[in-house]
């Protein structure tokens, strides 16, 4: 099957082309145009973000197809994110995928974002196997699941405040580092001493698996008012509170999913989302290979919002319509099973 997907939650508008069946998964194009120009306000523009989609949507899908070599009539399947995400920004994709798909007389599948980035360590062929514990960390999301199938997801843990990526987020903009935080802060920590100062973590008191991730940023800002930032700051102090920040972070990730292993007695751990990029979050994680683990972590073009993560899972839900997904946005408030929705255009 030839899949066309596309990507627009947020400031990255993506297009994809799979060739997906039984035996494997191939991406044949993905790809993604990210929205600098939001560092200059700090975060996402919601507004500015929906209109760049809509201005890039139509050339990134002709050079998707173009780079794979694949026409349009030869498409059998269109996917896109429904949710969740940016509604503005979710619109376009949606909509243009709709479209495509009705004109094609080709079925369309919407794609959960959070279950795409859980398989994106499938889209390489590398993680084949089930059970596993999956950690999915984005600016958005962080969540820690037992994976038994394709369609049998369990959802430990989540964040009850921030999330992991919006932490460095803050983070770096508490420092004057810009947007977005993640990449900057792991570059600069690589130069500091994680243990220059301990960081506190709120203990989340309700569930073991649970993250809570706001109390360090204020932590943080606590502290540099405490000692004069403004007045003190050098580039070896930053450095250091980058990495004495981002040890508490991983520290905290990888805790919870250690334990999670070790309850569920599995030793695959995936880790994904765009915080899933982060040097020390692999180290701490990779650390485990010793103890018998296989730890995946996707490549650099999978692990930020990407068209192929939501091709793939839209082919598995496809392909699974028998089964129903477990894990939609109904199932994140109720655990109930989620509707499997996708809509078949005859003209
Ligand atoms: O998955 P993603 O591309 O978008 C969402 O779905 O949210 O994740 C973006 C997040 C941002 O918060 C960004 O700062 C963070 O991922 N990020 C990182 C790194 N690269 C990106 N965080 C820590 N270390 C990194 N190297
Ligand atoms: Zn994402």
């Amino acid at each position: 099957m030839k899949i066309l997907a596309f990507e627009t939650s947020c400031d990255e508008t993506s297009a994809a082309v799979l060739h997906c069946n039984n035996i494997t998964n191939k991406v044949l194009s993905n790809i993604i145009s990210s929205q600098l120009f939001h560092s200059e306000f700090g975060g996402v523009v919601p507004e500015i973000a929906s209109r760049e989609h809509l201005k890039n949507i139509s050339h990134i899908t002709k050079q998707a197809l173009e780079k794979a070599n694949v026409t349009l009539k030869q498409i059998d399947l269109v996917c896109a994110t429904s949710e969740p995400g940016l509604i503005g920004a979710l619109l376009v994709g949606l909509n243009y995928a709709k479209a495509l798909a009705c004109a094609i007389h080709k079925p369309f599948v919407p794609v959960n974002h959070i279950l795409s980035h859980l398989f994106s360590n499938m889209l390489s062929g590398q993680l084949e196997k089930f059970p596993f514990i999956g950690l999915i960390v984005s600016g958005g999301h962080t969540l820690l699941v037992h994976v038994q199938s394709y369609t049998d997801i369990k959802i430990l843990g989540s964040t009850i405040d921030d999330a992991a990526g919006e932490a460095f987020d803050k983070v770096a903009k508490i420092l004057g580092l810009g947007y977005p935080g993640g990449p900057v802060v792991d570059k600069l920590a690589k130069q500091g001493d994680a243990k220059y100062h301990k960081f506190p973590l709120a203990i989340v008191k309700d569930t073991e698996y649970d993250f809570s991730f706001s109390g360090i940023k204020t932590s943080v800002l606590y502290y540099l008012r405490k000692i004069n930032f403004n007045e003190v700051k050098n580039d070896k102090l930053i450095a250091d509170v980058c990495a004495s920040f981002q040890f508490a972070v991983v520290e905290s990730l990888y805790k919870r999913a250690y334990e999670a292993c070790k309850e569920y007695d599995v030793k695959i751990i995936s880790v994904s989302g765009g915080v899933s990029a982060n040097s020390a979050l692999k180290e701490k994680f990779n650390s485990l290979k010793d103890k018998g683990f296989e730890i995946y972590f996707p490549e650099i073009q999978y692990s930020m919002d990407n068209a192929a993560m939501i091709g793939l899972t839209g082919y598995l839900k496809y392909k699974n319509s028998d089964e129903k997904f477990l894990f939609d946005s109904e199932s994140l408030k109720t655990n109930a099973k989620a509707r499997l929705d996708y809509e078949r255009f005859e003209l």
